[in-house]
């Protein structure tokens, strides 16, 4: 791999991790727009399915994309559980405020889960959600450690393309900007008992997403006595508790001059993740064998569908070993020092690949920016 893989690694996934694995391509047809509160039958073979449409009657002026994830589309979609009633029609409605009894429990306790895809526009102008399934799957295995209800995942899916297809318009025509897509499962239990919920909300918003990718890597702050997530706990799954509880870390790590943390664990200090990204390291190991590395899915890892993108289309490139293995700081810094070192970076849907630049640790800063060439 030539230096400055990680740009290589992010044009690949832009250009050509589509077709790797059941990515799910979509070609919308806007003649085919619902009408006005009509309903919709749900996908071939499940015939009894019912998708209600509330159309918006009048629609917002769609802003340059700036910031991420305040500019939010005409229409949101909301599908209501109760353990008595069962799930009950997914309803497509104008964008809107949720109303919620005080004592509701995802308020209180935090059970709630979240997932955050992207759907992007092609030089060929058709929509293209990249690797849904994966995050259906990931938001099932959240909501069950959630004790929320289980959901028919395809059904759930063909819920948000339809959402997507109302509101293609939104979706930017630069390759530079995405809809981002967040699918969000909350508690409506309505009582302060800390307890399995009887009653549940499944919603989907989605807002305008520009690019997180420049060339401006990333510095991170590792220190040891704050833990992103630990063996037994919930950091394998998209909960909102565990990204509240990072703000305080993250606050210190701005302090000290950096812009994300990087999440360590254990005695050894090993690295797990950086920010809300995974993390990889590309490198000549002790072993001398040039390796492209991430730390394994040991239940503190959050499975990403970057991660995993970035695995498939490298094992398939066959040409440096891949693995999933343990990193630990000392093995980092020795690295570093012995020049073994090709590149770090983070993954994620955010910004697909962020090369990371800096890493300030046990008082000091270890450079990585003399492996990067500053042109892309
Ligand atoms: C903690 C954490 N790790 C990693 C990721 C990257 O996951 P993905 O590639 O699915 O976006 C995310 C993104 O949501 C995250 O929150």
């Amino acid at each position: 791999m030539q230096t400055n893989s990680w740009y290589h690694i992010h044009t690949a996934l832009y250009h050509t991790c589509f077709p790797l694995s059941s990515s799910v391509i979509w070609d919308y047809d806007a003649s085919n727009l619902p009408h006005k509160n009509r309903q919709d039958k749900g996908p071939p073979g499940r015939g009894a399915f019912k998708r209600i449409v509330q159309l918006s009657p009048t629609l917002k002026t769609k802003p340059d994309v700036s910031s991420f994830g305040v500019d939010f589309t005409d229409h949101m979609l909301t599908i209501e559980w109760s353990s008595t009633e069962g799930w009950k029609a997914p309803l497509i409605k104008p964008f809107g405020n949720l109303s919620l009894h005080p004592a509701c429990s995802s308020l209180h306790y935090a059970i709630q889960v979240f997932e955050g895809l992207k759907v992007y526009r092609g030089d060929d102008n058709k929509l293209r959600l990249f690797r849904p399934m994966l995050n259906m799957n990931r938001m099932a295995s959240s909501a069950k450690k959630a004790c929320l209800p289980a959901f028919d995942q395809p059904e759930f899916l063909e819920c948000i393309r339809r959402l997507v297809e109302i509101d293609q318009d939104w979706v930017p025509h630069s390759y530079n900007a995405s809809l981002y897509i967040r699918p969000t499962f909350i508690s409506t239990e309505q009582s302060l008992g800390v307890k399995k919920p009887c009653r549940a909300l499944l919603y989907v918003i989605m807002c305008l997403a520009g690019t997180y990718f420049n060339t401006n890597a990333a510095s991170l702050w590792a220190d040891p006595k704050y833990i992103r997530a630990w063996k037994g706990g919930t950091g394998d799954c998209k909960m909102g508790g565990n990204y509240g509880c990072s703000l305080f870390a993250l606050d210190e790590a701005v302090d000290n001059g950096c812009q994300q943390v990087l999440w360590l664990y254990g005695d050894d200090h090993q690295i797990t993740e950086a920010g809300t990204m995974n993390v990889f390291l590309f490198w000549i190991n002790e072993d001398g064998e040039e390796e492209l590395a991430t730390p394994p899915l040991d239940g503190i890892i959050l499975p990403g569908v970057t991660r995993q993108s970035i695995l498939d289309l490298t094992r398939n490139w066959g040409e440096f070993k891949v693995s999933e293995r343990y990193l630990t700081m000392s093995q980092l810094c020795s690295a570093l020092k012995q020049q073994r070192v090709k590149e770090m970076f983070g993954s994620g849907t955010a910004c697909m690949i962020c090369p990371i630049r800096h890493i300030a640790y046990n008082g000091q800063v270890r450079n990585l920016s003399n492996i990067y060439k500053e042109e892309i």
